[in-house]
């Protein structure tokens, strides 16, 4: 990895560019591992129809720095599905509050609804997760009355296996590929920030920012 400028902190201990990045890519790992940690939600960014952005949370499901992706899992008839496949632009956040550790992050998101990578993503998903699925009305459908939007035998209940394979055909992963990582750890002793990005050909230019 090249440096594009040298690395000027006053802390006693300064961080090193590449092991920030490794760093990173461990710490969104346990964040898809465990629920607990700060990086398990995860706030993305698309582009609506009119021009605007939209942010919403997300729980991240995968983080892969060999790809340099990370993925969610949403439903295929939701809004953000229609944003990334006209515009795969994507913009990602993940904080954790006991860390102190913010990751702002771009890319490009694919949207995967039937091909072997989402049948991966559904046959690793829990029954309780694949109930969503089972949402009788598309995500964000104006409704004349309340309804959660839940079967009714289920509002109590998690399906059973084969229940649950019926929410199969409203499942997909978002895999964000990304093309820029931007990391700030808040620090008493100075706060870190430094930024990754990758060009076309997969090359990676760091340089630390001024926090
Ligand atoms: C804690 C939390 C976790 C969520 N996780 C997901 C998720 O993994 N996938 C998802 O599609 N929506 C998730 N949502 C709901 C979204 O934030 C959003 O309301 C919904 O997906 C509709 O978004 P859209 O209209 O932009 O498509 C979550 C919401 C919260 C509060």
């Amino acid at each position: 990895m090249e440096s594009d400028t040298p690395s000027g902190t006053t802390q006693n201990d300064p961080p090193e560019l590449d092991s920030l990045l490794e760093t990173a890519w461990q710490a969104a790992q346990t964040g898809v591992r465990e629920s607990r940690h700060g990086w398990h939600q995860a706030t993305i960014a698309s582009n609506g129809p009119d021009g605007m952005p939209e942010v919403r949370t997300v729980v991240l499901r995968s983080a892969d720095p060999e790809t340099r992706s990370m993925g969610f899992h949403t439903d295929a008839r939701s809004g953000k599905i229609e944003h990334f496949e006209t515009d795969g632009r994507v913009g990602l956040l993940l904080y954790d509050r006991a860390l102190r550790i913010q990751l702002r992050a771009r890319g490009r998101a694919t949207v995967h609804r039937n091909d072997p990578l989402a049948d991966a993503a559904w046959a690793g998903s829990s029954l309780s997760s694949r109930r969503c699925y089972l949402a009788p009305h598309a995500p964000s459908k104006v409704l004349p009355v309340f309804s959660p939007n839940l079967p009714e035998d289920l509002l109590h209940h998690i399906p059973d296996e084969a229940t649950s394979e019926a929410g199969r055909e409203h499942f997909a992963l978002v895999r964000c590929r990304l093309e820029m990582l931007e990391w700030l750890h808040l620090r008493h002793d100075g706060h870190v920030r430094a930024r990754f990005q990758w060009d076309e050909a997969g090359a990676c230019t760091a340089c630390w920012l001024a926090p």
